[in-house]
């Protein structure tokens, strides 16, 4: 992609060189909350780019249950506590966090903004979090990496298949990434309708005929369209280099998913090629938690990809118990889904969580301002969840536990023996 429109200012440490009015246009009192981060993504690209990070499959019941879950969890407080050194800093995988939250992988971050997977990973280093980057991705992997100075996953798809992935991993090993991240949920692609409602199809690659009926929604937002054109358009898949042909074309993505389903055989087999700890991403069960970690993996994410695949399946938050309870210590246990708010992290860390990873609460930020606007995500979320630990009158997220919270009793049900 070097070569492709502008260079990329990213600055691992900070918030050098980013214009005064971008920084403003993140600051309170404009945004207090995600939410609001996410009203600025909508105003700033066009609607098929915002649908496509705010959306989820079919009726997108599992999308909004995973924010919704979060309510069924009610704290319980121990007042009349006085905290003067609040520690939120956790270990995952023998990895130091700041706090308790790693950024998701999310695909086509390049198209959100032209920094992308980049910015994504310089503002979690610079948080003191790990960021998990995509086989989704437009940057290459090794300036990703380059752009923090934190750890960096990679989240692996067989996009491509084994021949692929091997060469991709020698990579991946040699650019110094600390984890594999495998994707267990999306052996096809989920039906967002949303998407070819908007012409996603047609706007990445079709015809310039087939593009017209869409174009209106992208006329209508020119700083987004003037920021793509100058990075060069719709970018190439930058990790995903097909032999003799060349990093693979953004278009093809969703066909090539329906080839790449990830099985038990293929972990068996990862387990040999990579070396360092693999996370298995994707469990909704108890019985998949144990299954992930027979087959090697260090870590499971209990994941329903954002409400983006299978929808009516629960949310992650009420799936969470039954995987702590079955893996019983065995591996680490990580959530993803509906994390909007510092509390969110906070109960799923009552519930046996190690850290969440945060999907669209970044990717609004990333969309609504680069670099800028996920540092002011993180801040939120971090801000948010250091008051909730004072109010709940607990000095460290490693001193939480159930007893901090009331959740529905149908939740812990058993793993199967
Ligand atoms: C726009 C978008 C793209 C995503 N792309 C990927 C991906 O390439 N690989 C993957 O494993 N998960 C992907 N996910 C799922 C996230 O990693 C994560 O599971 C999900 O976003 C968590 O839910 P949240 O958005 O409510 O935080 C994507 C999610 C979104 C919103």
């Amino acid at each position: 992609m070097e070569g492709r429109g502008r260079a990329h200012e990213i600055d691992g440490r900070g918030q050098k060189g980013v214009p005064v009015s971008s920084i403003r246009t993140v600051a309170s009192p404009r945004v207090i909350n995600i939410e609001d981060l996410r009203l600025l993504a909508r105003r700033r690209l066009p609607q098929v780019v915002f649908d496509y990070v705010d959306g989820g499959a079919d009726g997108e019941v599992t999308l909004r249950e995973n924010c919704r879950a979060f309510d069924d969890v009610i704290f319980r407080p121990r007042q009349a506590v006085a905290i003067s050194n609040c520690e939120l800093g956790t270990r995952v995988l023998g990895l130091s966090l700041s706090f308790p939250v790693i950024l998701a992988p999310v695909g086509y971050s390049r198209l959100m903004h032209p920094a992308g997977e980049l910015a994504a990973a310089a503002a979690a280093g610079a948080a003191g979090i790990a960021y998990t980057l995509s086989t989704i991705s437009g940057h290459k992997l090794e300036n990703v990496r380059a752009a923090s100075p934190g750890p960096v996953w990679y989240q692996l798809y067989l996009v491509g298949g084994r021949q692929v992935a091997e060469a991709t991993i020698d990579r991946v090993r040699r650019a110094g990434f600390s984890a594999l991240v495998v994707t267990i949920d999306t052996p096809v692609a989920g039906m967002r309708e949303r998407d070819p409602r908007n012409g996603m199809k047609e706007l990445l690659g079709g015809s310039v005929f087939a593009k017209i009926p869409f174009l209106p929604q992208i006329l209508t937002h020119p700083a987004w369209l003037a920021a793509f054109l100058l990075d060069g358009g719709v970018p190439n898949l930058e990790n995903i280099v097909i032999p003799e042909k060349g990093p693979m074309p953004l278009i093809d993505v969703t066909a090539a998913l329906s080839k790449a389903a990830v099985t038990w055989d293929d972990l068996r087999w990862l387990r040999q090629l990579w070396t360092g700890p693999i996370v298995v991403k994707g469990v909704l069960t108890g019985d998949d938690a144990k299954r992930a970690v027979d087959e090697g993996a260090a870590a499971v994410v209990v994941s329903n990809h954002g409400g983006r695949q299978l929808d009516g399946v629960s949310s992650s938050l009420r799936a969470l118990p039954e995987v702590v309870a079955a893996l019983d210590g065995q591996a680490e246990v990580l959530m993803d889904g509906g994390v909007r708010r510092g509390s969110d992290i906070i109960k799923a860390i009552c519930l046996g969580a190690r850290a969440v990873l945060v999907g669209r609460a970044y990717a609004y930020g990333l969309a609504a301002a680069g670099q800028i606007g996920i540092a002011r995500a993180l801040k939120i979320l971090r801000d948010d969840a250091e008051r909730t630990l004072r109010l709940l009158g607990c000095a460290s997220t490693s001193a939480l536990n159930a007893s901090y919270v009331d959740f529905p009793a149908h939740w812990r049900r058993k793993a199967s023996p």
